[in-house]
């Protein structure tokens, strides 16, 4: 299991979030979200090369924030794209040729912890793809584009996919190849092989592992994480 590389897609201009600039770089206790992000990794025993995509201005700004927190597993720092897709492309490429198991995480994901980390390499160690996701706790309806309502869709079978997503190398490489040469576009990397007809196993992820994308989110990754301390 071990040997694990990590891409970190962090490129994303965090609109949603209204700061002004990328949201990885708010602060959360006193660090940029992005380096509790990497921290978690950094610490992993199974884990022995992270790449950390950013947008082609902060780069300078990720590797000052990678020397200063000491993370040295983080083999590289690379300019992504407009689109995710693009920016976890870009880090795949990066990585060492000796890595064939790839766990994509998203940057705004700081509070996954590293036993529920562990626990999923563990369940997903059988499967080329696998990813955590968690019961939809509302009623979910599919509306047209005036807002009504078309119908309710059953919820016993719904789960919202987090990361961390774990992959063999050859089939997201080759997901993404195919996904590129189209044109087809997904918000998450399970959903390129799922396009292509490749399996892919849902294990149970953590509620607590939001992605921080509104200043709610900020709010409660806060209260998350004084409560761990
Ligand atoms: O946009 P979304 O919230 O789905 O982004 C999830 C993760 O992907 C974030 O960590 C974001 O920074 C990253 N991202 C990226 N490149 C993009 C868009 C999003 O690395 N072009």
């Amino acid at each position: 299991m071990a040997n694990i590389g990590i891409v970190i897609p962090a490129a994303g201009q965090g609109k949603r979030m209204g700061a002004g600039y990328n949201k990885q770089f708010l602060m959360l206790m006193e660090k940029p979200i992005l380096a509790h992000t990497v921290r978690l990794f950094e610490e992993s025993d199974f884990v022995s090369e992270i790449v950390i995509v950013g947008a082609e201005g902060d780069i300078s700004v990720i590797k000052e924030l990678v020397y200063y927190q000491e993370f040295h597993k983080v083999a590289a720092v690379c300019i992504g794209g407009v689109l995710r897709q693009d920016s976890v492309r870009a880090g795949v490429r990066a990585l060492s040729p000796t890595i064939q198991r790839i766990v994509v995480h998203d940057g705004a994901r700081p509070l996954l912890t590293l036993q529920a980390f562990h626990k999923f390499l563990e369940e997903t160690r059988e499967y080329s793809a696998a990813i955590m996701g968690v019961p939809i706790k509302d009623t979910v309806k599919r509306v047209d584009i005036a807002g009504k309502v078309l119908d309710t869709l059953p919820r016993d079978y719904l789960r919202a996919a987090q990361t961390p997503q774990i992959f063999d190398r050859e089939i997201l490489e080759e997901a993404h190849q195919q996904a590129a040469s189209v044109g087809y576009y997904g918000t998450d990397d399970a959903s390129l092989l799922e396009w292509m007809g490749h399996p892919v196993q849902m294990v149970e992820g953590m509620q607590e592992n939001i992605k921080v994308t509104t200043p709610e989110d900020l709010l409660l990754a806060e209260r998350i994480l004084t409560q761990r301390r």
